[in-house]
């Protein structure tokens, strides 16, 4: 099904994602342009592919249009095009009905369809056959997370002469709850399709290399898997963490802009100035465990431990895949909740959550980083959480109280946060008071030890640890302290 080889094309680096690097910006009299979305993955490639003739490869964002390839800010974009029914059964549907919710231990129910999975390999064939004719001869192609899971097996097949790497952001189940997918086996052998394949957390390599044993009987050692080349040799497959990090620079320089720390002593008057700020910031998703944060919180002010004439909760939710079904009943739940709470616990002048359902630019985001006493990052199941590692950037080592999920990858590198397992709401209570109530002392110290970590491990060098073990680097000897 994957056709004829395309002729190759002019670039050494190809970037394939399911979205571009650039998202489309319509201004008040009807002109649309490009921007580049924010975000760690694009600021730590976009540099990257300017020197090394790169390109990126993605959906341009809206249904049935067919764009040409073109350049903005110094990088060549190359869109796939997507019709509706392409996202009604690849996108929402095999990749975030199906997919998501497996991936994330079933924190939802998945769905199969196997109409949807007849559209996934057609639109990953898309994809391949869109990096194939882009690659140059022997270039590096680097796929990226769950949407594309066929692509590097079908590229190959395509393109034998690239070097193809994969990354896969979100978490990999344990095998018992991911052989429950009908195409288990199709999935592990598009994977193992890459010369390379990073995960977020040792655990999700285990997980990864524990299916190919139980499903396809190959077993990784030392984190390597020969596997047939099609040609009667063999090649092998490494799979090894990459711990996924952001862009700590921006982050860094914004909190140190007057303006932005103006806005952050703003929003604490606007807030009717509480003693404590509680932060939440997620997408609007039924993984982050914002249903469970709302019920501690609102324990806490039912039992009196908390008054909300001192303490606030903002809970930033930016919508998110707003066509699928359990995303539609989390945010008619979280708003029923959010409601119940403020209309027992509000006063004239105070409230308890401030919700808001939208998303924010990034300089809004470090002033309420900046105005937040602590954070609350619960999730059930993450493959990182960058919000938790931005948090830390944004305070720069001056206090400031992280409570943090032990589901969520960023907290095999954020060891000094207060760790928390959401299921449990007394356990999640009893943290969120200590983080109210830490010593300024004690709360710089944990700052300032996370601080060091996330400093010493940007996403620049996340992609540089990537690309060099793709291009047949070792083991970079320090990731392994934290990861
Ligand atoms: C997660 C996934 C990404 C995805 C993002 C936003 O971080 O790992 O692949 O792009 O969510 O989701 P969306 O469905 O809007 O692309």
């Amino acid at each position: 099904r994957v056709g004829a080889p395309p002729e190759p094309g002019d670039y050494d680096l190809v970037v394939v994602a399911n979205r571009l690097a650039v998202d489309r910006v319509t201004d008040p009299d009807g002109t649309s342009s490009w921007r580049r979305s924010p975000g760690g993955l694009v600021t730590a490639l976009a540099p990257i592919m300017a020197s090394r003739e790169g390109a990126w490869v993605g959906w341009g964002g809206v249904a049935d249009e067919a764009l040409e390839p073109f350049t903005h800010d110094g990088m060549h974009l190359v869109p796939v095009e997507l019709s509706e029914q392409d996202l009604t059964e690849y996108y929402e549907g095999f990749s975030n009905s199906t997919l998501w919710p497996l991936y994330h231990d079933v924190i939802a129910r998945p769905a199969f369809h196997r109409q949807w999975w007849d559209t996934y390999l057609t639109v990953n064939v898309r994809f391949a056959r869109a990096a194939a004719a882009t690659a140059a001869p022997n270039a590096t192609v680097w796929v990226q997370d769950y949407q594309l899971q066929l692509v590097p097996r079908l590229l190959r097949r395509l393109r034998p002469d690239v070097r193809i790497g994969y990354f896969h952001h979100i978490p990999f189940p344990p095998v018992d709850i991911y052989s429950q997918l009908p195409w288990r086996r199709s999935l592990l052998e598009g994977l193992l399709g890459a010369d390379l394949i990073g995960f977020q957390r040792r655990s999700d390599v285990a997980n990864f290399a524990g299916s190919v044993r139980r499903l396809l009987g190959g077993s990784f050692r030392s984190g390597a898997l020969n596997v047939n080349d099609g040609h009667g040799g063999e090649r092998a497959v490494t799979a090894e963490a990459f711990p996924i990090s952001i862009d700590v620079a921006t982050i860094t320089a914004l909190s140190r802009d007057p303006e932005v720390q103006a806005r952050s002593r703003q929003i604490r008057e606007e807030l009717g100035n509480p003693n404590t700020i509680l932060l939440g910031v997620d997408r609007l998703d039924y993984t982050k465990g914002i249903r469970h944060r709302i019920k501690a919180f609102a324990e806490l002010l039912e039992d009196g431990s908390l008054d909300v004439e001192d303490v606030c909760l903002v809970q930033v939710a930016s919508p998110s895949r707003e066509n699928v079904g359990p995303y539609q009943e989390l945010r008619d739940d979280i708003e029923l909740a959010v409601g119940r709470v403020n209309g027992t616990y509000d006063t004239m002048g105070h409230t308890a959550i401030r919700y808001l359902h939208h998303s924010y630019p990034v300089e809004e985001m470090v002033a309420l980083y900046l105005a937040a006493d602590v954070m609350l990052v619960t999730a059930l199941r993450d493959g990182m959480n960058l919000v938790a590692k931005e948090y830390v950037a944004a305070r720069g080592g001056k206090g400031g109280v992280l409570v943090l999920s032990e589901f969520a990858g960023a907290s095999d590198q954020l060891r000094k946060a207060l760790l928390i397992n959401p299921h449990d709401i007394d356990g999640m209570k009893d943290a969120i008071l200590e983080a109210v109530a830490m010593a300024p002392q004690e709360a710089t110290k944990r700052m300032r030890s996370m601080h060091r970590q996330i400093i010493t491990h940007d996403v620049n060098k996340w992609s540089q640890d990537f690309l060099g073990r793709l291009a047949g680097g070792e083991q970079a000897a320090d990731r392994q302290e934290h990861d």
